[in-house]
């Protein structure tokens, strides 16, 4: 991957640089040509030039049509670029009008090393969304996989890296389908752990689910049917698991962005950023109320470019 970011990415800045003019959300070019050398992770974003509730897919949209402040969301927005910005460099995507939920670029496909998978959209409404996903992993020379029609897939928001066993995690049943975890595991070669998602209120596993650095995993139980805690309980040790409570849950804390030792969150109680930071994280947060009318956090609004 160090070849394509490098080159494709200077592109990418002329395709944003007529936009960063007039409303400054695209970073400068320094910020996305740093080479990867430096060991930072690279992570997908996408302004919320366009980003609005204008359908209803998940509960978080029921009653939201129309009632994302623009202005807050983009402050909000920037602020979260900016944090991250801090530890990893940031690609851009540029956004288009008439697809609201594209500024969730976790839902764009899943990148490990050189090879990529598009999202498969459930809902209608996003569909069109996966041609300009495509063409950007296009762009940056991603050897994309090709991936079953009839498989629904949403991408980092439902499939995650275990950060210390070799495995990914797949959450389906409610967006991606219950074959993704095996299309996953064929399309990236490696062991595919499928969790079933059971509350509507979280449909992706990015919403109730993260693992950290050094095997941790802080996660919401109730999320997850009975084998897919059983599951957890036996790859996961008791002292790496941090279980979140409802209230935490529901405030996005699980949609968590971790960039060397910092998790980065909308909110969380007092009691949950102790326990992060006995585990040696540094919780940062940074409120994203505009997007969780969408369903959305700092996660959601993320895609890590995974390297290997
Ligand atoms: N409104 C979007 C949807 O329902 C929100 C996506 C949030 N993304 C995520 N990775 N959890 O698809």
């Amino acid at each position: 991957m160090t070849k394509p970011l490098g080159t494709s990415i200077g592109a990418l800045d002329k395709v944003a640089s007529g936009t960063a003019e007039k409303d400054g959300f695209f970073v400068e070019a320094e910020d996305i040509r740093r080479d990867r050398s430096g060991g930072r992770q690279h992570i997908l974003m996408c302004a919320p030039e366009h980003f609005d509730v204008s359908y209803v897919i998940n509960p978080w949209m029921q009653n939201q049509i129309g009632r994302a402040v623009h202005s807050l969301a983009r402050e909000q927005w920037a602020d979260l670029r900016r944090l991250l910005s801090r530890e990893a460099d940031i690609a851009l995507i540029a956004p288009a009008a008439g697809l609201p939920d594209m500024v969730f670029s976790a839902n764009a496909g899943l990148v490990i090393g050189d090879r990529a998978v598009v999202s498969r959209f459930r809902a209608p409404e996003r569909r069109p969304e996966e041609a300009l996903f495509r063409a950007w992993f296009e762009r940056q020379g991603f050897d994309i996989a090709a991936w079953p029609e009839d498989v629904p897939f949403e991408g980092g928001g439902d499939a995650l890296l275990d950060r210390a066993l070799p495995l990914l995690w797949c959450g389906y049943g409610v967006r991606s389908g219950s074959e993704a975890p095996l299309v996953l595991e064929r399309v990236f070669g490696r062991r595919t752990v499928g969790l079933r998602l059971v509350d509507p209120r979280f449909y992706h596993l990015d919403t109730c689910f993260c693992p950290l650095e050094g095997g941790w995993l802080m996660y919401y139980p109730a999320a997850f049917d009975a084998a897919s805690r059983e599951a957890i309980a036996t790859l996961v040790p008791p002292g790496k698991r941090i279980e979140v409570s409802e209230d935490d849950a529901l405030r996005f804390a699980c949609n968590a962005v971790d960039v060397d030792g910092r998790v980065v969150m909308n909110d969380a109680s007092a009691s949950l950023q102790n326990r992060l930071r006995a585990a040696g994280f540094t919780p940062t947060l940074t409120p994203l109320s505009e997007f969780l009318k969408a369903g959305g956090a700092a996660k959601c609004l993320t895609l890590k470019l995974i390297e290997n």
